[in-house]
């Protein structure tokens, strides 16, 4: 690393080409498995009228009490004041959507997918930034416990195709409706009077504003105090009880290996019932890759008409920390084919019009045009792995021709300039070293 003054700032992070490998295998698999389940792309802003966070997520939750992003910017003029705040989570801006679009108009359920980046002004820690990227899907529209079980074999199926699954842990639970859960935070409440100096400070701040997530408090002696306290489903209604059990019964149906957990409640306020996480199978809560439940009451809330809703985010930051863990490879397209060392003026005029020819055929083609010599050229050509390189030196030109020289095998021939595309076409084919690129060149472009 240089010693330059200028960094990324705090809790963010370049992502580097060697990590962009991942990132683009993680959006492929993702897209992949979202198309042949009918979900759609959408892309919201990325900073929205901060209240819909607000609103939307809970004025008591940790997001956005503490991690909002306030944008402010220069007023043009009086109608400029909103206050906007950068996303730091998808699902509130997509029901903003929903209702913004009429999209209740459409075939329900409205199935939609997001792949981008938010903004949590976190205390930065392993796994923990303040910008980093989320693959996000939601259901919305229609309530079914099909839904759930189907939205979580989405998840499944992607953590399969990225080769981490087995070392994940699904997580899941049913938190009742918003009324079940007030009698039970009352309960609660009643339960640590006289206890409350037993918590440490910030489950106590808890207890007076969001005292359901002393259930999933990580302090030691929270959970001491939480096991003696009443449960939250005793107080779930039958309703919420059946649709969990039809949930649980169509992830066996499919096959979906699942723990129960009753003490989890996730950490924003939408949530209504069924709710889940997917947990590194060694370290547990703290390093979830992935989470998500329904949130009925959500798009009422944003000013829409009641509407249920499902959804899940998969965190790409830590994905990756278990793809490399588990020494999975990104597979990627950034392979050099062919690389063309030159020497001489003439000959670097012809090699820009070769290199061109076979850039337009899809070879994958790098040139060294500086004045470096033709032996710290062949190095080079080695060094970005290239699998043959044309050589062109005045003698070459004079004559009409390029030497190929085939790397791995260190062997070289003299071959006609004018047949040089031709050949290091078919060789890249016969070889079956050009697994993609010459196919659909055109064809097969990445997207963000
Ligand atoms: P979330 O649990 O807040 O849920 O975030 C989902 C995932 O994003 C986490 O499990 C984690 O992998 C990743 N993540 C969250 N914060 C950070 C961070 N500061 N640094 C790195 N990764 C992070 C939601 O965001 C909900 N909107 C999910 C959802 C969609 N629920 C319904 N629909």
């Amino acid at each position: 690393m240089s010693q330059s003054t200028y960094r990324t700032p705090k809790g963010t992070h370049d992502v580097l080409p060697e990590e962009q490998r991942y990132m683009t295998y993680i959006k492929k698999a993702v897209r992949h498995r979202a198309r042949q389940a009918g979900y759609q792309r959408i892309d919201t802003p990325i900073f929205e009228r901060r209240d819909i966070f607000e609103r939307g997520i809970g004025e008591h939750t940790d997001i956005v009490e503490k991690e909002l992003f306030i944008v402010s910017a220069k007023k043009q003029d009086e109608s400029d004041d909103t206050e906007l705040a950068l996303r730091p989570e998808f699902t509130a801006g997509v029901c903003r959507s929903y209702i913004e679009h009429a999209m209740d108009q459409l075939p329900q359920p409205v199935e939609l997918y997001s792949i981008g980046q938010l903004f949590r002004h976190d205390r930065p820690q392993k796994g923990r930034y303040r910008q980093f990227h989320q693959f996000n899907f939601e259901i919305i529209g229609i309530k079914d416990p099909s839904l759930d079980a189907q939205l979580i074999q989405v998840m499944v199926r992607i953590f399969n195709d990225l080769k981490i699954l087995k070392r994940l842990n699904l997580q899941i639970n049913n938190i009742g409706l918003p009324e079940n859960r007030q009698a039970y935070v009352e309960a609660l409440k009643e339960f640590f009077i006289g206890k409350e100096r037993n918590l440490p400070e910030l489950d106590r701040a808890r207890l007076a504003t969001n005292p359901l997530r002393l259930l999933d408090s990580k302090e030691e002696d929270t959970q001491i105090l939480i096991k003696s306290a009443p449960q939250l489903e005793q107080f779930l209604d039958n309703e919420s009880k059946e649709y969990h059990a039809t949930v649980l019964e169509y992830l066996q149906e499919l096959g979906i290996a699942y723990q129960e957990n009753p003490r989890l409640v996730r950490g924003l306020d939408y949530y209504t019932q069924t709710v889940f996480e997917f947990w590194d199978e060694s370290t547990g809560a703290q390093n979830a890759v992935g989470g998500g439940g329904r949130y009925d009451g959500l798009i009422e809330l944003l000013g829409g008409k009641p509407t249920p809703g499902i959804g899940f985010a998969g965190g790409m930051e830590r994905i990756i920390w278990h793809m490399k863990e588990a020494g999975v490879e990104a597979p990627h397209k950034d392979q050099v084919d062919v690389f063309v060392a030159q020497l001489g003026p003439e000959a670097k005029k012809q090699c820009l019009t070769l290199i061109s020819r076979l850039r337009d055929k899809g070879v994958h083609t790098i040139g060294a045009l500086g004045e470096a010599s033709l032996k710290s050229q062949l190095r080079h050509a080695d060094r970005f792995g290239a699998k043959y390189t044309l050589l062109l030196g005045q003698m070459e030109v004079k004559e009409g021709t390029t030497i190929m020289r085939d790397m791995a095998a260190g062997k070289q021939k003299q071959i006609k300039f004018d047949d040089a595309v031709e050949t290091v076409t078919q060789l890249l084919v016969e070889k079956n070293l050009d697994t993609y690129s010459l196919k659909d060149a055109l064809g097969d472009v990445d997207e963000d």
